[in-house]
């Protein structure tokens, strides 16, 4: 199984991909954590390109083929290889965060974004794809206090309302796609959260696993 971990800046994606993942791993599966941008050595080195603002002047078209170049190494280098060997692969941002970030925040013709996706993911769909939704203000305080006196980076530095459209243009990936998608709101406790996503994963898995039953009986 393959799940993507999506929101705005400071929904909290990280701590929860934790928990689930020591969810699942009590329950016996083998899990992988990975992110994006990066999670395999040719889309770290990619990562830290982007991430430092390095490719902002040439606009979001080159941003949004660096991303992807990106991706495409993550897939195939680590993510098909682990879920091949039967592994679940938990990855924190995935399509969502370019359709987001680049196709509407940075206005890039649709067309061009879903050949760009195409060739990235190369088939590699999520199963599912948390969304952690929260007031674009509330996530900004978040990201600017694990911060501390850091820099913001290319992506956190942009206005409210770019932050507001983000907000929106995920929920409406959701309404766009909502077998693939669940939006789990974030303004909550951490265990509340996390019981909720735990709660989503369980009943993927169970519904899977009838399912395999079902084609195994089938095949007999
Ligand atoms: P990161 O430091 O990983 O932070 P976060 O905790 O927000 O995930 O930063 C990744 C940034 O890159 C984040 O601002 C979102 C942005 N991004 C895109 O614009 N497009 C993409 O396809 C991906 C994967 C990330």
């Amino acid at each position: 199984m393959f799940i993507t971990f999506e929101g705005g800046e400071g929904a909290g994606k990280s701590t929860q991909i934790t928990r689930l993942a020591a969810h699942m791993r009590a329950a016996g599966d083998d899990v992988v954590v990975t992110r994006e941008p990066g999670g395999s050595p040719g889309a770290e080195a990619v990562r830290h390109v982007i991430l430092s603002g390095a490719a902002e002047s040439f606009g979001p078209a080159m941003e949004a083929m660096l991303f992807a170049a990106a991706r495409n190494d993550h897939v195939e280098q680590v993510m098909r290889p682990a879920l091949n060997t039967g592994s679940m692969v938990l990855c924190d941002r995935y399509i969502d965060s370019s359709r987001v970030y680049q196709g509407v925040t940075g206005d890039l013709d649709t067309g061009l974004m879903r050949a760009i996706e195409r060739a990235a993911v190369n088939g590699l769909m999520p199963d599912l794809t948390i969304i952690l939704d929260l007031p674009a203000e509330i996530g900004l305080q978040r990201a600017n206090a694990r911060r501390g006196t850091g820099t913001a980076d290319r992506f956190e530095k942009e206005t409210i309302e770019t932050h507001r459209k983000r907000r929106d243009a995920y929920l409406a990936i959701a309404k766009a796609e909502p077998g693939r998608c669940k939006v789990v709101p974030a303004d909550r406790t951490v265990d509340d959260i996390a019981a909720d996503i735990a709660r989503l994963v369980d009943r993927l898995k169970a519904r899977r696993a009838i399912k395999e039953k079902a084609k195994a009986g089938a095949a007999q």
